[in-house]
């Protein structure tokens, strides 16, 4: 019998990603995502994507937060697993409407957690970041690191991987993967999914994007005299395909004996640095990317990778794609939906 597997926030980035590799790999899968940050376009292209196991995909519009719609998706169908993705992610936001994040991340967290206990569903995947480590004392980032939250999104994520070693401190039954995402970039081969930021981008390859397709005059990079090669910040980037594989990994892992809450990084163990981004990705897609020089932007830390020993031991997984390969999806992407989902019209 194929698997149930409640993704939520699947219509997302990192979710979309997740969900074809799932449904490829036999996986029935159920979204939730009340579409806040996406579309449901990028659902539709899964669905072809994954040719004949398009079927096994069904999605439901709600917030995470409205239980008893989420009480009767359980009562309605046995999960095996849930993969939970949904939350909102935008750091400067985060500063702006502290709320906001704490509302919708901890208590759509807190109301899936009561659901599934209710429904004796205790398998838990959860998307957490590298954010947690703040400035590293020193590279490579490993999982015994002290934590530290920059902000109110890197707190929300630092307080639901705290609830979910409560969870499971309280009752262990639970099994719980929390996984610390490096930099996810790039976007399906296919060029048909991939990234689709509402508004002005924060993180850098979706502006970098934006200003291959001239929706942007320049990037502007933030900080060129840090104690890096170039001067610039370096970043663990990792292919979304790779990074949507190692949810399933971590899915597999989930149903070995022994597990309890544990954290994984899921990262390349490879820093790069802004200007080599840029370079690979004016290499990959033919354009020149203007840049403008400024100074840091508050909060970032210099260097940050990640040690990828523990997640390639025990999840036995390992990542596939180089720098190269991000950039040319990237662009793939890019050069074929460069208003992503959306049209010239509907975005800024
Ligand atoms: P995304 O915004 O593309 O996807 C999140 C999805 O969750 C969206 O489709 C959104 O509509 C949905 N959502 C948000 N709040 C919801 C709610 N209350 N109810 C239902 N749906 C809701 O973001 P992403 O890049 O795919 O990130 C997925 C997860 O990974 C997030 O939790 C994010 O914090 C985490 N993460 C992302 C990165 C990154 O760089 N992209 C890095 C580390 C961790
Ligand atoms: C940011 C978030 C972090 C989050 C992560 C993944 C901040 C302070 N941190 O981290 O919490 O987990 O994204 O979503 O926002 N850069 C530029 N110009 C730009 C954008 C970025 O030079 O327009 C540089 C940054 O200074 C950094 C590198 O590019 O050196 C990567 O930036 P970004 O993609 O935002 O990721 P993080 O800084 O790792």
């Amino acid at each position: 019998m194929a698997k149930n597997v409640l993704v939520t926030g699947g219509a997302g980035y990192i979710g979309s990603h997740t969900v074809l590799q799932l449904l490829l790999g036999g996986f029935r899968v159920v979204v939730v995502d009340n579409l806040d940050n996406s579309s449901r376009t990028a659902l539709d292209r899964v669905r072809e994507l994954a040719g004949e196991h398009g079927p096994n995909l069904s999605f439901h519009e709600f917030d995470l937060r409205d239980k008893p719609a989420l009480e009767k998706l359980f009562a309605s169908t046995k999960f095996d697993a849930v993969i939970h993705f949904a939350g909102l992610k935008a750091v400067g936001e985060s500063v702006q409407k502290p709320l906001l994040y704490y509302n919708n991340n901890l208590i759509g967290t807190i109301t899936l957690l009561e659901v599934m206990d209710a429904h004796g569903c205790k398998k838990l995947v959860f998307s957490s970041s590298a954010t947690v480590y703040g400035w590293p004392k020193e590279v490579p980032c490993t999982e015994d690191f002290p934590v530290c939250a920059m902000n109110p999104y890197g707190r929300t994520k630092l307080f639901i991987e705290e609830i979910c070693r409560d969870v499971y401190r309280a009752d262990p039954e639970w099994k719980i993967m929390l996984l610390r995402y490096f930099n996810p970039v790039g976007a399906h081969p296919s060029g048909c999914i991939g990234e689709d930021p509402r508004g002005i981008p924060n993180n850098l390859m979706p502006f970098v994007q934006q200003v291959a397709v001239g929706r942007r005059p320049a990037l502007t990079v933030y900080g060129t005299d840090y104690s890096t090669k170039d001067g610039t910040g370096v970043r663990d980037y990792i292919h979304v395909v790779d990074l949507a594989d190692g949810h399933i990994a971590a899915l597999q892992k989930l149903d070995e004996p022994g597990i309890g809450c544990e954290v994984y990084n899921l990262g390349t163990g490879k820093g790069t640095s802004v200007l080599e981004m840029v370079a690979a990705f004016e290499k990959a897609s033919g354009k020149k990317i203007p840049l403008v020089m400024a100074g840091r932007r508050p909060g970032d830390a210099e260097i940050v990778y990640a040690s990828t020993e523990n997640a390639e031991r025990e999840l036995n997984w390992k990542t596939k794609y180089g720098i190269e390969e991000m950039c040319r999806d990237q662009w793939n992407w890019a050069s074929k939906n460069p208003y992503g989902y959306g049209s010239p019209d509907s975005t800024d």
